[in-house]
């Protein structure tokens, strides 16, 4: 099976504009690469998208909020990742089941064994090989994603920006707890840092997942 890469954090980390940057990168060196997000990655996905972060859901309950996660991870699952890994393909993916873990787990404080299975039901055994978590401080993250969403001419995404910063850090905290748990997994990439920075270190982690030896891309 091919390598199946993630990308997470917590907002306004700037992982969106590097996987791009990635994946150009990768298609030059005449890699098949997919990019691909959740929730989201497919029409049924991308529906169930849009229900989960328009701010007018303001009153949505965390278990619909998780059911609804597992639900677009499952389409997502059968109808683009497998296939995808199966032909071969390098898969690069924004946010998987460890976000469940973070927004879910330590954001909405729901049970984490609960969460385990569903990610389980949703993903079977498709578990990413390689995981870069940009990480930076929950103050300089949310300005720039509120920035983004003031600047952005549609409206429909904005429902997690709208949270309290307390609910951003325990994220944070629970991103932090996973990579501390599964090293051999996780790169942290420091994602306070300017953007070229941010490439240069993202560049030099997946350089290091396929050549362990001499680390190039
Ligand atoms: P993004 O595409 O801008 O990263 O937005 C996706 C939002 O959904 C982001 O706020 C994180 C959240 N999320 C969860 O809460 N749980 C999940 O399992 C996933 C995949 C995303």
């Amino acid at each position: 099976m091919a390598p199946f890469i993630t990308f997470e954090g917590i907002e306004g980390s700037g992982k969106t504009t590097q996987i791009r940057l990635l994946a150009q990168r990768l298609q030059q060196q005449a890699a098949e690469v997919l990019q691909t997000r959740e929730p989201g990655g497919c029409p049924i996905a991308d529906q169930i998208r849009g229900i989960l972060l328009h701010p007018d859901n303001a009153s949505m309950v965390s278990r619909t909020e998780l059911l609804l996660y597992a639900a677009a991870r499952a389409q997502h699952i059968e109808e683009i990742v497998r296939p995808a890994l199966a032909a071969g393909k390098l898969i690069l993916c924004d946010r998987f089941t460890d976000a469940t873990l973070a927004y879910q787990g330590d954001g909405r404080g729901l049970d984490r064994e609960l969460i385990i299975q569903l990610n389980r039901l949703a993903a079977g055994n498709c578990s990413p090989d390689l995981t870069l978590l940009f990480d930076l401080p929950v103050e300089t993250g949310l300005g720039r994603a509120r920035r983004r969403e003031a600047d952005r001419q549609d409206s429909s995404e904005g429902r997690f920006e709208r949270e309290q910063r307390d609910f951003h850090q325990r994220i944070r905290d629970g991103y932090l707890a996973l990579a501390a748990a599964e090293p051999q997994r996780f790169v942290i990439i420091d994602a306070a840092r300017p953007a070229n920075q941010v490439t240069r270190q993202v560049a030099a982690a997946v350089g290091a997942f396929f050549q362990p030896t001499t680390g190039a891309l």
